[in-house]
Formats: structure tokens, sequence, C-alpha cells
């Protein structure tokens, strides 16, 4: 029997755990017409939180009601590629008989040409792309979809906003679904031209509840033909500590290690290896550019979370770790904050923003044993 958890960025899971109010409340909003607030809909939470997933399980709902769905990243230029290819992609697929050449394939290959567009062009040119789109559509819609959106240029997303706003007071089926960092789509929503991005839904995603962590483990399990003892779903539920990632790590890693059913054993077996992997795949990439200043906040962090066995650190601790004045933390502090690393908790104190990220910075700082 193949291995039914999926431990990869972006791999939607197979038994979904405590986002269904979303879903809901996205499908209500598609079937209740246009005008209705929760078209748009805005996701934002840590690294491996489950985000980009939720995005894919929006978009599934519109195409389950005939939606068609335009993706775009907020890593790319996306009012340019929203323009000049994925509606025109999009448009292409309602209609391949058509020989009318769009003008966005015909340029998609030839460089300079973007440069030509100037901002002001191309918000009505994105209006008029979505126009003939939705011409060709009857009784459903366009949902628009942004990933990594806390990446997304502000004069890009101004006008994909403007756009999106012209449609909606044309009474037009169009809905807009975007996913990224908190800090970062917090930023974006301060932004003077997002004032209807502070009208849409937000959902900030956070841990799963250990009880539904349990269920997905048990059932992921259970759906493809093993059995995961409860006290061993419990177990591992309290290793993820509800992080939508790890859950599928340790659930993964226990599966390979038990031959039948998955046992407390083999769950206790996996926890180090399930930490190390987190550490390889999520801690290291994400503290690869951190500059020597906010790598030493993190490392005093670490170290008080051992001394005091408390997760929240305060900044009087941090300020005499560091022997500095607490107050000149705060630049620091909010870069780390930026960077998702870390998040405010509680009054003037922070915790690490992914578990286990305190342990890993400790072991860094052990001398390697070379052999
Ligand atoms: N609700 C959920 N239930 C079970 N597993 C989930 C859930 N949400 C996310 N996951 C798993 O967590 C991992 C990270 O999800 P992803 O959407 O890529 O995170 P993000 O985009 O927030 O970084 C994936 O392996 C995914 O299968
Ligand atoms: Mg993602």
């Amino acid at each position: 029997m193949p291995n039914p958890f999926r431990p990869t960025f972006g791999a939607s899971p197979r038994v979904w755990a405590g986002r269904e109010a979303v879903i809901d409340e996205f499908h209500r909003a598609l079937k209740n017409g246009p005008g209705d607030p929760h078209r748009s809909v805005i996701i934002s939470g840590s690294r491996g939180i489950g985000k980009t997933v939720l995005l894919t399980e929006l978009e599934d709902e519109a195409k389950r009601q005939g939606w068609i769905v335009v993706r775009a990243s907020g890593r790319e230029g996306m009012a340019e590629t929203l323009t000049n290819s994925a509606i025109p992609e999009a448009i292409e697929r309602l209609d391949p008989e058509s020989d009318r050449k769009l003008t966005g394939f015909n340029i998609a290959g030839l460089g300079g040409v973007r440069s030509e567009l100037t901002e002001k062009d191309s918000t009505p040119r994105l209006v008029t792309r979505l126009h003939e789109l939705l011409g060709k559509l009857h009784g459903t819609g366009v949902l628009l979809t942004i990933d990594e959106v806390q990446d997304a240029n502000p004069d890009e997303l101004t006008q994909i906003a403007v756009a999106y706003q012209d449609l909606v007071r044309d009474d037009a089926e169009i809905a807009l679904a975007m996913a990224g960092l908190t800090q970062g789509v917090n930023k974006l929503l301060d932004l003077p031209g997002a004032t209807f991005l502070r009208r849409a839904r937000h959902y900030e995603l956070g841990p799963l509840t250990l009880d539904s962590a349990t269920t997905t483990l048990l059932q992921t399990a259970g759906d493809a033909g093993r059995v995961f003892e409860l006290d061993a779903a419990q177990a591992a539920s309290r290793i993820t500590q509800g992080y939508p990632y790890l859950v599928q790590l340790v659930g993964y890693l226990a599966w390979e290690e038990a031959d039948g059913p998955i046992t407390l054993d083999a769950v206790e077996a996996v926890r180090g290896e399930a930490i190390a992997r987190l550490g390889t795949q999520v801690h290291q990439p994400s503290l690869r550019d951190v500059p020597p200043r906010q790598r030493e906040y993190l490392d005093a962090m670490a170290h008080i979370e051992a001394q005091t066995g408390r997760a929240q650190i305060t900044s009087k601790d941090l300020g005499v770790a560091l022997d500095r004045p607490s107050t000149s933390l705060s630049d620091t502090r909010g870069k780390l904050i930026e960077r998702d690393l870390i998040v405010p908790a509680g009054w003037g104190e922070v915790e690490f923003a992914q578990p286990y990220l305190g342990e890993y910075l400790r072991n860094q700082q052990k001398p390697r044993r070379i052999s």
C-alpha cells in the first residue's frame, strides 16, 4: 500500500483537518451571486500552516461549481501574467476553435513588450481581458487566485484590486482569493489602495487542534487500509503541535516505520527523524539569509527557552542575554516577525513561529562532531 501521507509543500492532504468552515463559506458566497462580500478571501499564516492547499481547495470548490480558475503568483509579475497569459489561455481553452489570434500569445515570448506597458495602460487591459473571458461563460464565473501575495509588487496588486472592483461594480461573476505570510499580508492591507482588500474575508490560519490532528492521522491511515492505533495517533499529534506540515511528516515516517498497524513504538522511533527533517526542509531554508544581528537574537531566544522551559520569551530576558537595552531590540524583533521566524506573544513577549525552531538553533550551536 502506498504511503498516504503527503509531507510536501503545496501537496493537498488526503484527509482535511479543521478548515471546513472556510470552504463552506466560500461555497455559499459563490452560490449567492455577485456582490457577496465573501467572494474575496485572504488567507494568511505561517509557513507550513496550509495556505497553499487551502487556496487549491477553494479553486476546486469553484471548479465544482463550473467556474474558471485563473492563477497567479505574487512572485512573478501578476498583473502581466494574468493579462498576457493566464486569462488568454483560459479563453483559448474555452474556445479552442476560434482562429482569432490573441495578442497575449503573440507577444508572450518577446522581451521588451512588458516594459512598454505603463501601469495605467494595463489596468484597463486586465479589465478588458476579464470581460472577454466572462463573456464566454454562461451562469458561472471567474476565480482569480494569487499565492505568495506577501511578495507581490504593491502597484500590481493595486491594478488587480482596481480591475476587480470595476467588475464587482458591474455585477460580474468574479471572485478573488489570495494567500500569503501573515506579516506581509498585513502590510498589504495597510496600503492606501487596498481599501477593498480590507473588506475581504480574512482568515488567519493557526495550528490544528490536537484532536483534529489526531483524527487526521487516524483517518488518513485508515482510509489507506492501515490502523493507526489511538494512543500512537495521540502521541504523534502531540509531537506535531498541530502544525499541518508535521502532521503529514510524522504520519509519513510512522507509516514507513511500522510493518502493520502503526503503534506507539513506531511513532516514538521516528520522532527524532521527523524533527530533523523539519529542520532541513523548513528551518534551514528560512534561516539562510538571516543577518548576524537577527541570528544573535534568535540564538538568545533559543537559549532562554531552554533555560526557562517557556516558549514565550520576554524582551527583558532578551535584553539581559544580549547585553543591550531592550528598547534597542525592537527593530530586530520587527524584522524577524516580518520573516515569519517569530511571532508576538502577549505583552512584550515573543515566541518562535514554527515548532522546534529553538531546538534546531540550539543544535546548530553545538560543535559538530566530524568522524
Ligand atoms: N488542513 C490540513 N489537514 C491536513 N494536512 C494539511 C492541512 N493543511 C495543510 N496540510 C499539509 O501541510 C503541508 C503544508 O501545506 P501548505 O499549504 O503547502 O503550507 P503553506 O502554503 O502555508 O506553507 C502539506 O504537506 C499539506 O498537505
Ligand atoms: Mg504555500
